[in-house]
């Protein structure tokens, strides 16, 4: 049941600290500074890497792909649908990495197909066991986030992008301890902000904007593509993810005071600083800006309301800026009173090409 909650969304957006422990359990030894994931043992990471995925397993993909690029990996992202042999180089230099919450979605399932023939060594990031994907690739890692009733995907995202980080550190080297620590103290801040939101208020100051943007870079794109999707899926509202660089190469344009822009900034680096150089842009033309932020840099002076998240790790910040998109997209659904649990026109798996 929905032990209490109104909707099966929220109650999976609230399992997420205890979803996330799962994911991790057993998997991270800090005082080794080491991560292993078993079902991967003996896997290696050849020439290249190839994500395939659709919808927010995409987004997660995205992550996932940057997590391996940091570590010198040759990593690309494909949407299932777009992935044929045709344009793509397979073989037996090639890891293809399908990441499906259902392990059922035909676009997946046939790209991973594609792949095998090729010769790719295929594995599966999946969370559901003996799912068509998990039978059928190379290698499975389970994600471990249990039932996801709501069409609309929360808590398998976040253990997709948790999986997908412990994987990169798993098959491919690079400095790990100060990430294992902030992967220890993952549920505990998701858990602060399920606490201490004020994702319904913003929600409904908002509500009759005409569309809804979200910006990031580096791995706040994704978090920016997952926000704006979500938001379609459950409010019905027009909402779009951008690269916070490529605004002013068109979409900028129809950024007016009437377009709310969630700007997820997380750290203080030189990618947090270009894009407060965007949200001041999208300032100047009268946007409202609801700034995601970990307080690190000083995108709040620029911003009309914020959503806070820990300061943690930069890999893991951007983990934690999604549940906050997350509360705002359901918090919104609620108070249009939208069928959120089952989103008109979508299924749960898509089991047709
Ligand atoms: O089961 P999968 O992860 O393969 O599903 C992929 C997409 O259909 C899925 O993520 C879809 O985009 C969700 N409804 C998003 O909330």
């Amino acid at each position: 049941g929905k032990s209490g909650y109104d909707h099966y969304m929220l109650k999976e957006i609230n399992e997420q600290p205890r979803s996330l422990r799962q994911c991790l359990r057993g998997r991270v030894d800090e005082l080794e500074g080491s991560v292993t994931i078993e079902e991967l043992a003996g896997l290696s990471i050849p020439e290249r890497v190839q994500f395939v995925a659709c919808g927010t397993s995409y987004h997660a993909a995205l992550y996932g792909e940057l997590t391996l690029r940091e570590r010198g990996v040759n990593a690309q992202t494909f949407m299932a649908s777009e992935y044929d042999r045709a344009s793509v180089p397979i073989d037996d230099e090639t890891l293809v990495i399908g990441v499906t919450q259902s392990g059922e979605t035909a676009d997946t399932l046939r790209a991973l197909r594609q792949a095998g023939q090729a010769g790719a060594t295929t594995v599966a990031v999946t969370n559901v066991v003996g799912s068509s994907a998990a039978r059928e690739c190379d290698y499975t890692m389970y994600i471990r986030a249990g039932p996801e009733i709501g069409v609309a995907a929360t808590k398998t995202f976040a253990s997709q992008q948790t999986a997908l980080t412990l994987l990169a550190d798993a098959v491919a080297d690079g400095q790990r301890r100060e990430l294992l620590g902030a992967l220890r103290d993952l549920p505990d801040h998701v858990q602060s902000i399920l606490d201490e939101s004020q994702a319904q208020e913003i929600a409904a100051e908002y509500e009759d904007a005409g569309a809804y943007f979200f910006i990031g870079r580096g791995y706040n794109y994704p978090v920016a593509l997952e926000g704006a999707l979500k938001m379609k899926e459950i409010t019905y509202k027009h909402a779009e993810g951008f690269a916070a660089g490529e605004l002013k190469h068109g979409p900028l344009a129809l950024v007016t005071g009437e377009t709310p822009i969630f700007a997820v900034v997380t750290g203080d680096d030189q990618r947090a600083t270009k894009t407060i150089g965007n949200v001041k842009e999208v300032e100047a033309r009268g946007a409202p800006v609801i700034a995601v932020t970990d307080g690190q840099s000083d995108v709040e002076r620029y911003a009309d309301h914020v959503l806070s998240i820990p300061e943690t790790h930069g890999r893991v910040g951007p983990i934690l800026a999604n549940v906050q998109l997350q509360l705002v997209s359901y918090w919104l659904a609620n108070s249009l009173d939208r069928s959120i649990d089952k989103p008109r026109n979508l299924a749960k798996s898509v089991t047709v090409e």
